[in-house]
């Protein structure tokens, strides 16, 4: 951890329903866009060592494709089966048309 904000994005980078792949102090992060709404989140699912950014964004959730369970991106917790422990978020704000992620 580095204790500091880190500008990530450009802040209109991602259309809604896109993500983008990051990586901040040798951590693997998504930045996702829910409807207009920005966040940062781990890149692999709880459930299994498997990527999330293979999968797609609904409703303020991010869905793992490998089995199906959602995470909601403002907490991280999974909304549904087979994941029962939450993805990490981080803290984020917009400042110099930039995104930044508090790691
Ligand atoms: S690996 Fe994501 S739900 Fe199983």
């Amino acid at each position: 951890m580095t204790d500091s904000w880190i500008a990530v994005a450009a802040e209109d980078e991602l259309a809604p329903g896109q993500m983008k792949r990051i990586q901040v102090a040798g951590k693997r992060l998504l930045v996702c866009n829910a409807d207009g709404e920005l966040y940062v989140v781990d890149e692999m699912c709880s459930h299994e060592d498997y990527s999330l950014f293979l999968g797609c964004i609904q409703d303020g959730r991010i869905k793992c494709s490998l089995h199906g369970s959602y995470f909601d991106l403002k907490t991280g917790i999974p909304k549904t089966e087979p994941a029962d422990q939450p993805i990490c978020t981080y803290r984020t704000r917009i400042e110099d048309g930039q995104l930044w992620v508090y790691s």
